[in-house]
């Protein structure tokens, strides 16, 4: 499997979108649950792919991986990420990972923040592998569409 990971343009934002929409709709990984935020969340992607700052992962010209980036003037990178179902534990997390590392020092950042479920031991065990410590833990703190609350992990990394 040859995967190329590239920076993204305004004309993935579609096959992005749909991407995300699945992601979305497995319910127990992302933040975002369905219905997307269709408006806002394109408004997003098109101004992160606009600032250089998503990229995706290529297989055979499908777009199974995305990561974006957000860069506040305070300088900390604030990172989302998703890689579809069935391409997962094959080292595409990480090629978008170590792109992202690399944008956010050449955009300045002096840090890398994320935050994700308790339960995504895969997600932890790829920014682990990359540096990222445990910051702090949120806990009852994000209302999910099913009722409950769950709890959030925050992790950071130091750059500089
Ligand atoms: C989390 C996610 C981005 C990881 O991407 P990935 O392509 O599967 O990651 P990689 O294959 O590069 O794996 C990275 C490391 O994590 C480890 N890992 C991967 N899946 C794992 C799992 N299910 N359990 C434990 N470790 C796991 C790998 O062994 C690898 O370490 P290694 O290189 O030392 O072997 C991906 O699973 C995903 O998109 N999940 C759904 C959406 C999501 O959770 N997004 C992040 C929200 S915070």
């Amino acid at each position: 499997m040859t995967v190329v990971v590239r920076t993204a343009t305004v004309v993935d934002i579609d096959e992005l979108m749909a991407l995300r929409r699945e992601v979305a709709g497995e319910g127990r990984w992302i933040a975002a649950e369905l219905p997307l935020d269709e408006e806002g969340d394109r408004r997003t992607l098109t101004e992160s792919a606009e600032r250089g700052s998503l990229f995706v992962a290529e297989v055979e010209g499908v777009l199974v991986g995305m990561l974006g980036m957000h860069l506040p003037r305070y300088l900390v990178a604030d990172l989302g990420m998703n890689v579809k179902d069935g391409y997962r534990g094959q080292g595409i997390g990480s090629a978008l990972v170590e792109r992202a590392i690399e944008w956010a020092r050449s955009a300045g950042a002096h840090k890398i923040a994320l935050q994700h479920w308790p339960h995504n031991t895969a997600a932890r065990a790829l920014y682990e592998k990359y540096g990222f410590e445990e910051e702090g833990y949120l806990r009852r703190h994000y209302p999910r569409n099913n009722g409950e609350i769950w709890d959030a992990v925050v992790m950071g990394l130091l750059l500089d």
